[in-house]
């Protein structure tokens, strides 16, 4: 059966970053974020939100962990925001203490998740963003999370006024062809 996701607009990085927000505000421990989408897609933009979201301060820097490849954060929850980007295996991951901490501890954001997602456990939330023109889609496989019943009341500040969510079937973004 294909998964049921939800998809609407985001007009500007700051629908973007208030969709993290809200998001935050039903996580809970243990929660995983598996964010995919190509390069410039907003994954970190959605994680700047997400962040403060979980109360970390404006003044603490919340940047993409290309090279890092893992940040940590102190909010309501730790928040670990890793990118698996430049991670070369599965076993690579290990290095991160992927499996100590993801899905164990605090609430995990990772974007380029798709490239490995066979690392992620089953209650994963998948949240996919795509370019569509100069504005980006977003998609997003709540699961059985406490996201599924809400999400589709969250509003978000688009210009020309929130775009309501539409239900889809839609194959989990690494089974999609490139
Ligand atoms: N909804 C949106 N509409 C238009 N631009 C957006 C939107 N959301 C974010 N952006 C912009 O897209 C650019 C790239 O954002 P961001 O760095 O978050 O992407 P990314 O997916 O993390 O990229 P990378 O693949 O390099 O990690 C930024 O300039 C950001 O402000
Ligand atoms: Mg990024």
């Amino acid at each position: 059966m294909t998964p049921s996701a939800w998809t609407t607009t985001l007009s500007d990085d700051q629908a973007t970053r208030a969709l993290g927000a809200q998001v935050a505000q039903v996580v809970g421990e243990g929660e995983v974020l598996g964010l995919c989408g190509p390069l410039a897609a907003g994954k970190t933009t959605f994680c700047q939100g997400l962040a403060r979201g979980l109360g970390v301060p404006e003044e603490v820097a919340v940047r993409s962990p290309t090279f890092t490849l893992c940040n940590e954060y102190s909010g309501r929850l730790p928040i670990f925001h890793l990118d698996l980007y430049r991670l070369g295996s599965e076993d690579e991951a290990e290095v991160l203490g992927f499996r100590e901490r993801v899905g164990t501890v605090g609430v995990s954001v990772v974007e380029w998740a798709d490239l490995f997602p066979d690392l992620f456990p089953l209650h994963t939330v998948w949240i996919q963003l795509e370019h569509l023109g100069a504005r980006r889609q977003v998609t997003i496989w709540p699961g059985n999370s406490h996201l599924a019943a809400i999400l589709p009341t969250l509003s978000l500040p688009n210009p020309g006024g929130h775009e309501p969510w539409t239900e889809q079937s839609r194959p989990m973004p690494w089974e999609c062809s490139p």
